[in-house]
């Protein structure tokens, strides 16, 4: 099925290619040895105690697929959540803040950007959009799908780090950074300040930033949204393990390893864990590491903290964003924080 859908969507790309190229632009940055990165990560996190993995291995070609059906899961409100609330502000924000340029941080397929665009492209004079992402082959489908959807839109993306090449951004008076998802939550609360003035660092000041954050709600809702029936969230945190498996010729035993993932109320986070049912040693040959797992003792493999608004307001501050505006629905089960970038110190 996601092998079918795929195929389609390189089809309707590929085909795509030359007509869009007027209003497309591409530019890729250089991102670093990757493989150097992996490999220290891995060392830091499993040699240390409680062992962990960053977030960011859990999204290869079948990670970032198997998230996308993360969305689709009953359970799983936040993407639909704040898709609808987008729906239901896209007019007033554009209105409001009445920008030129979208620039979407970790943009990845594009998909909640439409109706950002629609809104973007019925107002402004000279309506142009900037994704930024790592994943570089995504990136070049989403940009030339969308400027073929929108003749009126320049569609400039940037291969790149959010964190490193926001300042090869276009130039524009009038700027809207949006960074959806909550994806914010993934990072402990010193890495989300230095993230947020990293990118304040880049900025104008005056840039508007729409951020997603996903906030704290009742224990049942928070632990089933990461405990789908379907196990399709447990096949996206196993599949770390092939990562590593495949990439640092490592020999996990995944079958080995069970999913679990729960609300931590004291730190206002779940956590994503893999446990293993028996002890085992792991050889990671890639990284010249042996890693032993005692009986029980898991590696967690994701944060996903959960906010209030004070608290997410409280963040943006600290990361140089005056909060502006805070849009929520009815049940509050997500905010949009709509800030300004903020003198710099
Ligand atoms: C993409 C980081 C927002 O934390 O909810 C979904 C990732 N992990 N199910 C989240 C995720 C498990 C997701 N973010």
């Amino acid at each position: 099925m996601g092998q079918i859908r795929r195929k389609q969507e390189s089809d309707r790309l590929g085909r795509g290619r030359d007509l869009a190229a007027a209003g497309l632009r591409v530019d890729a940055y250089t991102l670093g040895d990757r493989r150097e990165a992996m490999i220290a990560d891995v060392r830091r996190g499993l040699s240390g105690f409680p062992k962990t993995l960053p977030p960011k291995y859990l999204y290869d070609e079948v990670g970032a697929q198997l998230f996308d059906e993360i969305c689709d899961q009953p359970e799983y409100y936040p993407t639909r959540t704040e898709d609808a609330l987008l729906v239901e502000i896209a007019g007033d924000l554009i209105d409001r803040y009445q920008p030129e340029q979208l620039v979407e941080l970790g943009s990845g397929a594009s998909r909640k950007t439409r109706t950002l665009l629609d809104a973007l492209v019925g107002s402004a004079n000279d309506p142009s959009y900037v994704p930024v992402d790592v994943a570089e082959e995504m990136l070049r489908g989403s940009a030339n799908a969308l400027a073929l959807a929108y003749p009126a839109l320049q569609v400039h993306g940037i291969v790149g780090d959010y964190e490193h090449h926001l300042r090869h951004l276009p130039p524009s008076q009038d700027r809207m950074v949006a960074f959806l998802g909550s994806t914010i939550g993934n990072f402990s609360d010193i890495q989300a300040r230095q993230f947020l003035r990293a990118v304040r660092g880049q900025l104008a000041e005056g840039d508007a930033f729409l951020i997603g954050f996903d906030l704290v709600k009742a224990t049942e809702v928070l632990n089933a949204a990461y405990n789908d029936a379907a196990g399709v969230t447990a096949r996206f945190n196993l599949n770390v393990l092939n990562v590593i498996n495949r990439e640092l010729d490592a020999d996990f035993d995944v079958a080995a390893f069970e999913h679990e993932a729960f609300f931590n109320e004291r730190e206002s986070q779940i956590e994503m864990h893999l446990r293993p049912t028996r002890r085992q040693e792991v050889r990671i040959e890639g990284a010249d590491l042996s890693v032993n797992f005692a009986a029980g003792e898991s590696v967690r493999t994701e944060i996903s903290r959960k906010f209030t608004r004070s608290r997410a307001e409280t963040l943006l501050r600290s990361g140089g964003f005056a909060p502006d505006r805070w849009y929520e629905p009815e049940n509050g089960y997500f905010g949009l924080a709509l800030a300004l970038a903020g003198p710099v110190v």
